[in-house]
């Protein structure tokens, strides 16, 4: 079978969704190619900390209602070393600003059900999906539906397919430059049914790994700890995890970890990622697809909204003006702020984090990093305007 679209998306993850959503509201229709089930993306589990500018982004496209109800505004962090608590105030740092505490997994619901209502087509559990003529004018996408094969003809392709995804791998590799790191330890994330232990986030450096204490309602909470990247999730009791949350996060006054039945646990990887340039011919990449960040500093999903602002406006442009300008530039306008991304949940990561190697010295440096960054004004602001977010455009 033959189709036609505009713009073929590999992709229902946040940044897939949201093109599809913002090229809707230019009239520019398309095409979202999922190889998971609807079920699958709808319930993995994964960040939850929205910048303004994502929450903007929501809202302008009628997606803001359950995300105001739901979510949760927070006006600042806590840093936590020695037994003592910090506050890093975002408010008074950067203007007011805060971010918005909205699982990922519901960002991704409110999207599949905004997109299926206009009609879509999104398609899930799509198989062998290929990138032909990419270099050329008229890309297309070969994949399997229900077991019928589909050639899909596009005058452009976003490869939004995640870390793992098939896009890139459509840019030659003499074309393409890699930077990557990886780090020696990765974080083992729990769902815990319990209250709030804190308004805010914590952050805590600790002898023995970093610990962090999130949010996902008044009767969930997401925890993580720092482990060994390559450990099973078997050989971690909820005990064993309790007892590693509650030694890293001990504190000098009455604080005490609200506890209650785990629900999800899973270790994840830490890596930074980027490749470069972030588009070959009519294939654009968006997202994880064209880079990863350390979870450290909640940068992932928010790098996806703001690549797709990018594209969704330079494609609007092309098909409104016939002007190219802005898909010319889309790989160095994103890269950009990828870089800036990339360099703030580095330097979060670094600081916070046991190293399997570090010595005295590189202990003190990170106590010295972590007590500029509470005690000067200048540091914190520096960490908070990261945080909640450069605006759209810097
Ligand atoms: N064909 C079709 N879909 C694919 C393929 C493929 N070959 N490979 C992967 N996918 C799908 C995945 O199943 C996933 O649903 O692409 C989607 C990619 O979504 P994400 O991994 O969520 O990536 P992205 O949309 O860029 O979101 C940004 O922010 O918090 C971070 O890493 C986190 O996922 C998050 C990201
Ligand atoms: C989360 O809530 O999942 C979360 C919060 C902050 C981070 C990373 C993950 O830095």
């Amino acid at each position: 079978m033959n189709m036609r679209t505009r713009v073929g998306i590999i992709g229902a993850g946040p940044a897939g969704l949201l093109l599809s959503l913002l090229l809707a509201a230019d009239g520019i229709d398309s095409v979202v190619l999922e190889n998971r089930s609807r079920e699958e993306i709808e319930s993995t589990i994964r960040a939850g900390v929205l910048e303004q500018g994502t929450v903007d982004l929501m809202e302008e496209l009628g997606l803001g209602e359950r995300m105001q109800r739901e979510g949760a505004i927070h006006h600042g962090i806590e840093l936590r070393f020695d037994g003592e608590g910090h506050r890093i105030d975002f408010s008074t740092l950067t203007n007011g600003r805060g971010i918005t505490l909205y699982a990922q997994h519901e960002v991704v619901k409110d999207c599949v059900a905004e997109r299926l209502k206009q009609g879509g087509p999104i398609f899930f559990n799509v198989k062998d999906v290929h990138l032909y003529n990419v270099a050329s004018d008229q890309p297309s996408i070969q994949f399997v539906h229900e077991d019928e094969t589909i050639e899909l003809q596009c005058d452009f392709i976003a490869g939004c397919d995640g870390f793992h995804g098939v896009a890139r791998s459509s840019i030659p590799e003499a074309k393409q430059k890699i930077f990557t790191r990886s780090y020696p330890f990765g974080w083992l994330g729990i769902l815990m049914q319990a209250p709030p232990s804190s308004k805010e986030l914590i952050y805590a450096y600790h002898e023995r790994g970093f610990a962090l204490v999130s949010t996902r309602s008044p009767t969930l909470q997401r925890m993580y700890i720092q482990c060994d990247p390559l450990d099973a999730i078997e050989n971690w009791s909820d005990a064993m995890i309790l007892e590693e949350l509650q030694a890293r996060l001990e504190s000098k006054d009455n604080w005490q970890l609200k506890v209650g039945p785990v629900s999800q646990k899973s270790i994840l990887a830490m890596r930074s990622f980027v490749i470069e340039p972030m588009q070959y011919g009519r294939l654009f990449l968006a997202g994880d697809a064209a880079h990863i960040v350390p979870p450290t500093g909640a940068k992932g999903l928010n790098l996806a909204a703001n690549d797709i602002r990018h594209l969704a406006h330079a494609l609007t442009l092309y098909y409104k003006r016939n002007e190219t300008d802005l898909l010319e530039a889309y790989s160095k306008t994103c890269l950009r702020r990828v870089w800036r991304a990339e360099h703030f949940s580095w330097w979060m990561t670094s600081m916070l984090h046991r190293f399997p190697d570090d010595d005295a010295f590189q202990q003190r440096m990170q106590r010295a990093q972590l007590e500029y960054t509470v005690s000067s004004q200048a540091a914190s602001a520096s960490l908070a305007e990261n945080y909640v977010g450069l605006p759209f455009g810097w």
